[in-house]
Parts: C-alpha cells; structure tokens; sequence
C-alpha cells in the first residue's frame, strides 16, 4: 500500500497542480454599481463572448477559482461578494478592476455579469445558487452540492424552473490523475469487481464552520465527497451503506467515520476518514487480478519521460510491477472545470460532465453514511 493522497485535493502533492498565480497589485476601494445597462448573454455573443464572471465567497477555494478562470481563455474575473471584509480585500488586492460587493444580492443585481461561481460555505450554497439562478444566470457551486439530499432536490427544481444550468465542481472529474485510474478500472485490467480503499486522517485546522454540523457537515460531506461522486462515476448509481463514527474532536459535526458503501455488480469504495486526529492516509484499488496504486511502485521510470508523465503502479497477484502512464499538460483539474463550465455556457458542449443531477447522488451517499452510522444499520441510498 501506497500513502499519498491527502483531504483537499488543492493539498495533494500532484505534481501538475501549481497554484495559478495572479499578479499582485494594489487594494482598491468597494464599488458600488450606479448605472444599470442592459444584460447580455454569452448566447447573444456567440461562443467567442469574453464571460464576465461573478465570484460568492472569496475565501480560499473562491481565490483558487478566481485563480485558474482568471488563467482561462474567454473568462473574465468581474465581480465578487463575501461578508468578510478580509476576504473582500485580499481579492481587491488580487483583481483591482473587479467590482465588490459585501452582498451578494448587489453581485446578482449587476447586469454585467453573466455567470456566477458559489465558494462559500457549504450550507450557502443552497439559497445562493437559487438567487443566481433566479436572477437568470448558469452557475457552478462548490462541491458538496447542499448538505441534504432534499435541498439538492430543491436547487434541480428551480434549475428546470428558469431553465439556467446548474454545475458543480466536483474537481476530480476533470483531473486526468483520477481519470488515469477511471480508465484502468474500466479496461478491467485489475479484473472485477473492484474494492476502492481511501483512508485518510489528519486534524483539520483551517475554517471552524467545517466540522459545524450545520454548516460544513465534516470531511465525510465535505472532502469526501469527491470520492462519493468519483465513485458514482467509476462504479454506477450507489446502492446502500453500512458505517460506523467515533468522536475525536469536540466538533458538533462527524469528524471520523468508515464507511462501506455498495455499487452495482458487487464493487465497493471502502472509506475511512477523520478530521480528528492525526494518522496515515492510504489510497488503492482493489480487484481480483491486480492492485493498483498512484505512484511509480518501486520501479523508475525511464529518464527520457521527463516529468511529462503522471504514473499508476499495477501490482498483480505474482508480485509483478507495471507503470500506467498518462500525459500531463500543465493544465490543472480546476482550469480544465473552469474551461468546461465556460463550453457549458456557451453551448460547446453539450452535456455537463458535473451537473447538479449527478451531483446529488454524491449528497445522497453522505446522507446515508450519516444515517447508517447513527442507526448502526446498513442504508440504502436514496435520492
Ligand atoms: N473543490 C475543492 O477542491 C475544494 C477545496 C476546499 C474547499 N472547497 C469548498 O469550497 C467552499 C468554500 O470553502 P473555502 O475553503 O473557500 O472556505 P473559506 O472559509 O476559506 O471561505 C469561505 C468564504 O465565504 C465567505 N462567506 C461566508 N458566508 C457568506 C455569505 N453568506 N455570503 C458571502 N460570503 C460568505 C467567508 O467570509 C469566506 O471568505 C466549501 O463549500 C468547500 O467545501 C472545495
């Protein structure tokens, strides 16, 4: 067994992540919009339309965004929104010519922007991305999709309702690391079915609000989460859970949990996760042919690959090592969801590879952990 992958995949040391860095320059004040004109639409530009960007909640992951749309052809960072005046400052600082906005609903009433991005705490993103939607404008929200199953149901209703596209930023999706393994898990090189390992603890200092209940719900909500929706892509719809919690911190939220959850033809994601204390992280598929690991295992590489290369170590049940490789192209998974969302937006593409439809069903697998651990019986998922 492999330790590498750690909670947020912005902290993993995938070396073709590089934090997209944006020039710094000097603060400038809040504006405020006094002139309002008539909104347009990337369809009323055809697809060559620069997408002026509004940006709800500039904490960290809202100024990672700001980051790698900033870095994308035909996105423009324009505005942003968030309570803290900390928050508000630092993005200032970062994109001088953007309006500001303390309020959201003042982002939303500016007929300049044409999309809008939601970072702000999870349990926001539910009544925010309805007040996007409803001001007629697409929007991808972080990840997870809402803390419930029924306030996901909510977010698709007023989806269909104004008919503005809904994404969501499950990340891993557009992550050609994860997509390496997709890819050998669907060539049935490790044979079926497949048992999917992800164990990781640390104590998470950052954001209180992420182990509050009410608020962030924990990592099994939280980070993840991307497993849940990379699971549901990898494996099919989820079909029931058994879990179980132990407390380790004093957080109103789950803060360690191990779950079993099942998936169609037999296959099952085996995750083991804590925000309370400190530990190992390990990460591996599991089939009846071979084993597979991210990494190089304990072989090298030829020198000629360079480090244009990611690699997966295939392990079968002689002991026999083999590399998958795949290209990198210095593109991150954030910029390539930034460049989706946009060929979303102006028609490029037609189906979302994140929409809020699939995403729900990632809810739905927290949900029924969170029930399965409580209840100390196996769940069904349901959505
Ligand atoms: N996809 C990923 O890799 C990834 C990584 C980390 C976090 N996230 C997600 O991004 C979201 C934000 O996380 P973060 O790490 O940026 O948190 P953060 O605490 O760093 O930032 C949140 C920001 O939202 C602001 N805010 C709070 N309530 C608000 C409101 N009602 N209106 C406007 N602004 C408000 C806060 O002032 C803060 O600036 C969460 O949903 C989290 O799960 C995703």
């Amino acid at each position: 067994m492999r330790w590498v992958i750690t909670a947020d995949p912005r902290a993993t040391n995938i070396p073709n992540l590089p934090r997209p860095t944006a020039p710094r320059r000097a603060h400038c004040p809040i504006m405020v919009r006094l002139r309002p004109t008539p909104r347009t639409t990337p369809q009323d530009h055809g697809v060559s339309h620069m997408l002026n960007i509004g940006f709800i909640g500039l904490g960290g992951m809202g100024l990672y965004q700001c980051d790698a749309f900033n870095d994308t052809r035909g996105l423009k960072v324009f505005a942003g929104a968030d309570l803290a005046a900390a928050s508000r400052k630092k993005f200032a600082a970062q994109y001088p010519t953007a309006r500001v906005h303390q309020d959201h609903h003042d982002l939303l009433a500016d007929t300049d922007v044409d999309a809008v991005v939601v970072a702000t705490p999870s349990a926001f993103h539910k009544p925010q991305v309805i007040d996007v939607m409803r001001s007629g404008r697409p929007v991808m929200t972080e990840k997870p999709m809402a803390l419930k199953v029924t306030d996901c149901h909510r977010m698709l209703d007023v989806a269909a309702k104004t008919k503005q596209k809904l994404m969501v930023a499950h990340c891993r999706r557009y992550d050609p690391d994860w997509g390496a393994m997709a890819k050998v898990v669907a060539d049935g090189t490790l044979g079926r079915p497949i048992l999917w390992r992800h164990m990781m603890a640390t104590v998470f200092r950052v954001a209180p609000w992420f182990l509050d209940k009410k608020i962030g719900g924990g990592p099994m909500i939280d980070g993840a989460v991307h497993n849940h929706d990379f699971a549901n892509l990898m494996f099919g719809k989820p079909e029931a859970v058994q879990a179980g919690s132990i407390k380790l911190s004093k957080s109103s939220a789950v803060d360690t949990a191990t779950a079993i959850v099942h998936y169609p033809r037999g296959n099952q994601m085996m995750l083991s996760w804590s925000w309370g204390a400190h530990g190992s992280n390990a990460f591996d598929v599991l089939g009846p042919r071979a084993g597979l690991t991210n990494g190089t295992g304990q072989l090298t590489p030829p020198k000629s690959d360079g480090d244009r290369y990611g690699y997966w170590c295939v392990t079968d049940d002689n002991r026999r090592q083999r590399l998958i490789k795949y290209r990198r192209d210095g593109k991150s998974m954030y910029h390539r969801q930034a460049e989706h969302f946009r060929d979303w937006i102006n028609g490029k593409v037609k189906r979302c590879n994140t929409p809020g439809t699939t995403a729900i069903q990632a809810v739905a697998v927290a949900e029924a952990i969170f029930k399965s651990a409580e209840k100390g019986t196996t769940q069904k998922v349901k959505w």
